[in-house]
């Protein structure tokens, strides 16, 4: 029997499809089998720490900073799902203070801090108190630098995707946010850790982008693109699929809690198209 070229490919192709139905399913089975997960429980914990060790740098009580760090996520996943109802979660999380520190002998004015910085976490109060700011830095340092990146891949695997060219595409957040990361932050000891943590993050990912290339895997790229008097680093595929190049489509759009920045990657040859979502970085001025 001679089986030409084509064929062959068409063969190959199609049992590299009905492999990978099977491999997804049935890592999928066990996935659900062996499910639990302490990543946010490991962020609260991170966070506690980082806002006592900036408490200290801008003159807070630790024990304060300490109760921020654990409770402010509190309420993400109430009742076992994420966003689910329309109470914020700030809302949740205070709740969960209230009740885990009631009756337990903790100052009450100590307690009424804590909501107050729970509460202004994400809005942009132009009055926020020193700790919601201790409190905001120290959640946004757990995205940067060497931990940042390691958080990264952990998030995405909760989430069940591994090393996938949608992740590289997301690379852009994190680009983006290195980038800004100095200017985001609110408290001088925040931006300090920030200023440190971001070109670790940078060459991060620049030198896998890189390896990825000379490998033969994947080929992204980086363009600095300035939209809205924001420079973002947008990481693109050299070329689609289809041997042609994709166009960058970008807006801002309000979302509940930010401005939102859409960026789409679109191939108008082939009409393959990708879209990625998140919040513009809020510059200190
Ligand atoms: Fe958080
Ligand atoms: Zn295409």
């Amino acid at each position: 029997m001679n089986i030409n070229d084509s064929t062959n490919n068409r063969v190959l192709a199609a049992i590299e499809l009905e492999l990978q139905e099977q491999i997804i399913k049935e890592e999928f089975e066990h996935i659900q089998k062996n499910k639990h997960s302490n990543s946010l429980w490991g962020h609260s914990e991170r966070v506690a720490i980082t806002a006592e060790r900036l408490g200290l740098g801008e003159g807070l009580d630790p024990t304060v900073c300490r109760l921020a760090g654990l409770f402010h996520d509190a309420g993400k996943f109430c009742g076992g799902s994420y966003h689910k109802g329309d109470k914020p979660e700030e809302k949740r999380s205070v709740e969960v203070l209230r009740k885990l520190t009631r009756g337990k002998g903790i100052a009450t004015n100590l307690v009424d801090q804590v909501e107050e910085s729970i509460l202004q976490l994400y809005r942009q109060d132009p009055d926020q108190t020193l700790l919601t700011k201790v409190l905001y830095d120290a959640d946004n340092l757990d995205k940067l630098g060497l931990l940042g990146i390691a958080n990264y891949f952990v998030k995405i695997g909760l989430r069940g995707s591994g090393l996938s060219s949608s992740v590289l595409h997301k690379a852009t957040v994190e680009l983006t946010y290195a980038r800004h990361a100095p200017d985001c932050l609110t408290t001088e000891t925040g931006r300090e850790i920030a200023r440190k943590r971001a070109p670790k993050t940078i060459t991060f990912f620049r030198q896998l982008l890189d390896s990825l290339r000379e490998d033969g895997l994947f080929d992204f790229r980086i363009k600095e693109v300035v939209f809205n008097n924001l420079l973002l680093d947008v990481v693109t595929p050299a070329l689609c699929k289809c041997g042609h190049q994709f166009s960058q489509k970008i807006s801002e759009v309000p979302g509940i809690k930010c401005s939102e920045i859409h960026l789409a990657h679109i191939c108008h040859s082939c009409q393959s198209n990708y879209e990625l979502r998140f919040c513009r970085p809020r510059l200190i001025e």
